[in-house]
């Protein structure tokens, strides 16, 4: 089964996907960590997005691997943001990393964390959850967790957002069977609570 968790930046996918995922004793897939990491290994090697997509060898779990080496931290800082967003908008990287993001989730139980994971990787997951929250909030979340200015955050977000929305491929965008969940206000608590009833509910 699959659990999809789709959303912008800072809406707090990534605490929900991993609190919902150990409650349920399902794995979790976080597909930005690919992006991130395809992102690092183009600005590195100097390559196109495409090219990397197909060379880089990506391993998820607690640390992230990439070609063997441990870039967890590395693909967390702005830099690594703003390439991974840019490596998200190029069509060859989307299907290269689609395509690995299908084969992993075909097996299994899943939390798959995302922007497309209820529209393009698994359309026919059990459960989808489209997550927001204010703008303001996310930036807020977001620069706490990176230690960084509230303002820059969220003129970088806004940058972001823009680009997740309007990009050709795969924009942004709930599937029309997600249920939306504004996260504005709510603990981690209460809305991993609410996705939780969620998957109890379609099972
Ligand atoms: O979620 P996270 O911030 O780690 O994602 C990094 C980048 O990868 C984002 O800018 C987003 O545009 C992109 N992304 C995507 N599709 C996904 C996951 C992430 O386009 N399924």
């Amino acid at each position: 089964m699959v659990v999809a968790i789709d959303g912008p930046a800072g809406a707090g996918k990534s605490s929900v996907a991993r609190a919902v995922a150990q409650a349920l004793g399902f794995t979790y897939l976080d597909t930005g960590a690919m992006y991130r990491s395809v992102g690092l290994a183009a600005e590195r090697d100097g390559v196109a997005p495409g090219v990397a997509a197909e060379r880089a060898r990506i391993e998820l779990g607690e640390r992230v691997l990439l070609d063997g080496e441990d870039v967890t931290e590395a693909i967390r800082t702005p830099e690594a943001s703003e390439a991974a967003s840019r490596a998200a908008a190029d069509p060859a990287v989307r299907k290269a990393l689609v395509a690995q993001q299908r084969r992993i989730v075909a097996d299994g139980d899943w939390v798959a964390e995302g922007r497309d994971i209820g529209t393009v990787v698994a359309p026919d997951a059990a459960v989808k959850v489209f997550l927001t929250a204010s703008p303001e909030e996310r930036a807020r979340r977001r620069a706490a967790q990176i230690g960084a200015d509230v303002a820059t955050v969220l003129a970088e977000q806004a940058i972001r957002d823009e680009r997740d929305a309007n990009r050709e491929h795969d924009p942004l965008a709930a599937a029309a069977d997600a249920v939306e969940l504004d996260t504005t206000g709510l603990s981690l608590e209460q809305v991993v609570e609410r996705v939780v009833a969620l998957v109890a509910a379609a099972r």
